[in-house]
């Protein structure tokens, strides 16, 4: 696209997604969002951040995912998001679902990190002032907070509901036995849980394990996110580590050491699966996370368009055989090496 070109929104972004319903609340996500964690900070191009995120609007993705300390640096990619918002998404504002989140390390000096009132509605004060906000759609608590009381954490999202800066509320890295704490808490404030952020992958299956019962049990909706395993569920790493990869760049989430022989050989293993399904590894990989119940939406990253494009492709086939899913299962557990 043209970057100085004025933008408008395609008429037809909303004649394909399937979108879905966040557990029992009212709301409904694309089963395929846009998370901003890497790729669109201040040290990324701009003009990319911008033509992913108006591409990702065009194809019917309507929900975009940030927290307080996506970058680098930290607050930068809601400073991004918060531009092209200005510039080009603020007519179709209502047709957008933006959320955040505070748990992680922010800022320096207690205040800055894990659970409290004090930093949770600090820091959305913040989120909203970098993104040019009134609200947000959705505040999340994005860790469980061993040192702080459920009821105070859970009372700072309340809070933020009831003081109109988020709509809704959501929970992140919250294992079973924690999510269960935390509802009941919700549960005696009258504030539904809107969603559950989760990890979850072919290769991180930890949810599978209580969780997904939990949310299906309280009509709680899920969210994957890293549901390629950070690029690793992709074609990215079939043959080497390109060097403008996540793997390939120092410093990032994932290393070279990540990919290991055990992961190397299941993932071309995968790759034979989804060809013969008609799909690239990555759209085999989405579907296989969107199969579950209880999951409203996969929570995608994308460093260029035609990652993005090749996603939503997977929203094409959502189906499995029992046969199919018994294979990959096999694939999966053969990983004595990782
Ligand atoms: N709640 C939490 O604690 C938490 C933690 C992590 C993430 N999240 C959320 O989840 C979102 C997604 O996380 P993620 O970025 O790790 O997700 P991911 O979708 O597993 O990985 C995204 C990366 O995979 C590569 N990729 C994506 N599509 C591809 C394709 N079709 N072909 C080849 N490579 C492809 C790209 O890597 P390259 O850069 O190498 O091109 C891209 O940056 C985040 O932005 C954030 O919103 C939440």
């Amino acid at each position: 696209m043209n970057a100085d070109a004025p933008y408008g929104a395609r008429a037809d972004r909303y004649d394909a997604m399937p979108y879905r319903r966040c557990g029992r609340n009212g709301l409904k996500l694309p089963p395929l969002s846009l998370g901003l964690w890497q790729n669109f900070g201040g040290v990324d191009s701009a003009d990319n951040s911008r033509a992913i995120l108006l591409r990702a609007f065009d194809l019917g993705v309507t929900h975009f995912d940030l927290a307080n300390n996506y970058g680098p640096p930290y607050g930068s990619a809601e400073v991004t998001f918060g531009r092209v918002l200005q510039r080009d998404l603020a007519p179709y504002r209502d047709e957008l679902v933006i959320s955040t989140k505070a748990g992680y390390d922010m800022w320096p000096g207690p205040y800055g990190d894990w659970g409290s009132r004090k930093y949770l509605m600090a820091s959305l004060d913040q989120s909203l002032k970098r993104m040019g906000l009134e609200y947000v759609d959705i505040f999340y608590s994005h860790r469980p907070d061993p040192n702080t009381p459920i009821a105070e954490t859970m009372g700072a999202l309340e809070q933020a509901v009831r003081s109109g800066k988020s709509l809704y509320v959501g929970i992140s890295n919250y294992d079973a036995a924690q999510t269960r704490d935390a509802l009941n808490v919700l549960r005696t404030l009258n504030l539904p849980c809107l969603l559950h952020q989760m990890k979850y992958s072919m290769f991180e299956r930890t949810p599978e394990h209580g969780l997904f019962e939990t949310l299906d049990a309280n009509g709680v909706g899920g969210i994957a996110f890293s549901p390629l395993a950070q690029g690793m569920l992709t074609n990215r790493y079939l043959k080497d580590i390109p060097a403008d990869s996540r793997a390939g760049k120092p410093g990032r989430s994932l290393a070279p050491a990540d990919l290991t022989a055990a992961h190397r050989a299941q993932i071309s293993a995968l790759a034979e699966i989804a060809a013969a399904r008609g799909q690239s590894l990555a759209q085999l990989a989405l579907a296989w996370t969107l199969r579950q119940p209880c999951m409203t939406s996969a929570l995608i990253g994308a460093s260029r368009i035609e990652q993005l494009e090749d996603n939503l492709g997977a929203l094409r086939n959502l189906a499995f055989e029992a046969a199919e899913l018994a294979k990959i299962d096999g694939i999966l557990s053969s990983d004595s090496g990782r």
